[in-house]
């Protein structure tokens, strides 16, 4: 199976490696406009196949969109990074740009493609997908949930003083620092609810800490994080392209679900082959609802700025 990712920076190269040491894809493509870096990224990949073993073909283009034909699943990573101090959401104008037009060169040559958008800010992103290539809602998903989540599971960890693969959390809502919904009440370690582990002070520092996961890490590295977003992104090329049918919190188009409409945004989902192929209802309370309530109209508001900005 064929698998694109657009954009060779840190997050796309960093999802290609993981593809390719994982197996996941017989061929990935990495794809990028500056001249020579995915080919020479692909390159280096493939020259670490002999150490680890692995039999994936990475291939580099520098934008030959030709050579992305018949892929199954296309990762799009591409525009700008987040700056230290810089929002997700204040690179809408250059993203949303970037992130139509590969997506219609994408769809050129891989209309049945399935795709993943990591793209910031990503709900919106998703959305601007969504509309402007008019693909069935189960082919479009952004991923922003899956990697929260796994930030939410490190600094639970963290306070728990146990292995992160111990322990359970789901993140939903936008995938923004004031957006983002850790849903500390359903969290457990082994199947125990961390709130008769944690006190409450410990848990809502667990919450401040992973909304803000993001932003610690581009304080600290100058720019965007990318092992943990390119994994995340991985894992769901995985689920869909093995048809594991794995749950993982992504945005994606709601019809009602959790009460909103028209919107694209991050609720637990069942990922297989069609891509979303169904979302679950986590039974939310008064207090999660009103949270997921207000990320919508964070994410809605951001929205309309595509349609100010007469993107879509
Ligand atoms: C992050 O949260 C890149 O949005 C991504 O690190």
């Amino acid at each position: 199976m064929k698998v694109t990712v657009v954009g060779a920076g840190n997050v796309g190269a960093t999802c290609a490696n993981v593809l390719a040491i994982r197996e996941i894809a017989s061929e990935v493509v990495l794809l990028d406009i500056k001249e020579g870096v995915s080919e020479g990224k692909a390159m280096d990949m493939m020259q670490t196949s002999p150490l680890l073993g692995f039999d994936t073909c990475v291939v580099g283009s520098t934008n030959d969109y030709a050579k992305t034909a018949g892929s199954a699943v296309v990762v799009i990573t591409s525009g700008l990074p987040r700056k230290p101090g810089m929002t997700r959401e204040e690179l809408i104008g250059t993203n949303a740009g970037i992130v139509k037009t590969v997506a219609e060169n994408i769809l050129k040559h891989s209309p049945n493609a399935i795709l993943i958008i990591v793209s910031n800010p990503m709900d919106t992103m998703t959305y601007l997908t969504l509309k402007a290539t008019g693909l069935p809602k189960n082919r479009v998903i952004g991923m922003g949930g899956a990697l929260d989540s796994s930030r939410f599971k490190y600094y639970l960890s963290q306070a728990l003083g146990r292995p992160l693969t111990d322990v359970q959390g789901t993140v939903i809502g936008g995938h923004g620092d004031t957006t983002m919904i850790p849903l500390t009440r359903l969290a457990t370690y082994n199947g125990v609810p961390v709130s008769q582990i944690l006190d409450a002070a410990a848990l809502e520092k667990v919450a401040a800490d992973t909304m803000v996961g993001g932003a610690t890490l581009t304080k600290l590295l100058g720019t965007s994080a990318w092992y943990a977003p390119g994994a995340a992104a991985a894992m769901l090329v995985e689920s869909i392209v093995r048809d594991e049918k794995k749950v993982f919190p992504c945005c994606v188009s709601l019809e009602g679900e959790y009460g909103q409409k028209d919107i694209c945004i991050g609720v637990p989902v069942v990922v297989g082959k069609n891509g979303c192929e169904e979302i679950i209802d986590y039974k939310l309370n008064a207090e999660e609802k009103d949270l997921f309530e207000k990320s919508a109209a964070a994410v809605r508001k951001m929205n309309q700025v595509l349609a100010d900005m007469k993107v879509i």
